[in-house]
């Protein structure tokens, strides 16, 4: 893998993973996988490895580049909510970290990352993840959870996530990313989808976002596509943009891309995000083209 890898993500379903391995195998400098997605809760609470834990890091070897037996992965958590103080998540959290501690040992992920968002309160999962407001004290409570995974992975990130409200001005929360940055060797993953999608959701431009980031601090960047929710879903009619990760990657994120990946002179890998349940047959030759654009862009930035 080159100074900056293409990545693609791996979802738990067999029909995904069947229909892509060739595009993936041969497309991908690593993986990312959601450590949750291979994890199994006892009844007792401990996180066990399901069956997607072995099948991933098969996947690794027979994708495995000449000399060395595996491909990298890269782990992109989505719930452990970095955002959570509350006395009554340590527990939970507890369990999380033992078992993120088994997972770098079997994958040896290069980086984790997760996500700008509270995903759990008072030990409860929430079904969509909330913003976080933009203040010292936020950005205090993210950089002592990033530095618990610090002591876990050589390398941590938090990504800009998808919000559908935030608290005042949405471009604030680059301060609560700078506060979290405070945190020695932490990263941001940035994801150019979401941005996009906040942009046009709540109206303003992604360029403006841009411009207040440390991009020196980007150590990946994610592009995605999505689509317009339905209109029935609201009385007003009003359609929002949706991180559904369904759709082919819109030219707007590609532009993004190209312009900002230059300057972000700490990237090591650019990856190509897919759901599970949104790929058929009639998909694979599209994401094999997108994969194959992305390894054009990344080449050149030497
Ligand atoms: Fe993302």
């Amino acid at each position: 893998m080159g100074r900056v890898g293409v990545g693609f993500v791996l979802q738990p379903e067999e029909a995904y993973l069947e229909l892509l391995g060739p595009v993936f195998g041969a497309g991908a400098d690593y993986f990312e996988i959601a450590p949750e997605t291979t994890w199994w809760p006892e009844e007792d609470g401990r996180l066990t490895a399901n069956a997607f834990a072995g099948r991933f890091a098969a996947l690794g070897r027979r994708w495995a580049p000449a000399g060395s037996p595996s491909k990298p992965f890269v782990a992109h958590g989505v719930g452990l909510s970095l955002g959570s103080a509350a006395p009554a998540d340590r527990p939970r959290q507890a369990l999380w970290h033992a078992r993120l501690a088994e997972d770098q040992r079997r994958f040896g992920f290069r980086w984790l990352s997760d996500h700008l968002a509270i995903t759990c309160v008072d030990g409860e999962a929430l079904s969509l993840p909330l913003p976080l407001p933009p203040t010292p004290a936020a950005a205090a409570i993210c950089r002592r959870r990033l530095a618990e995974l610090a002591s876990i992975c050589p390398a941590v990130a938090v990504e800009n996530a998808a919000h559908y409200f935030t608290y005042g001005d949405p471009c604030d929360e680059t301060d609560l990313i700078a506060g979290i940055l405070e945190l020695p060797g932490a990263h941001l993953l940035l994801d150019l989808y979401n941005l996009v999608m906040m942009g046009q959701n709540l109206g303003f431009d992604p360029a403006r976002y841009l411009d207040r980031l440390d991009l020196s601090r980007v150590i990946e960047i994610h592009i995605a596509g999505g689509s317009p929710s339905d209109p029935r879903w609201l009385p007003s009619g009003r359609t929002y943009l949706v991180d559904s990760h369904e759709a082919a990657v819109p030219e707007i994120v590609w532009g993004l891309l190209e312009a900002i990946a230059p300057r972000c002179v700490g990237l090591r890998g650019v990856t190509l995000e897919r759901m599970e349940g949104t790929v058929g047959q009639g998909d694979v030759a599209g994401i094999a083209d997108e994969l194959a654009r992305l390894r054009g862009i990344v080449e050149g930035l030497g």
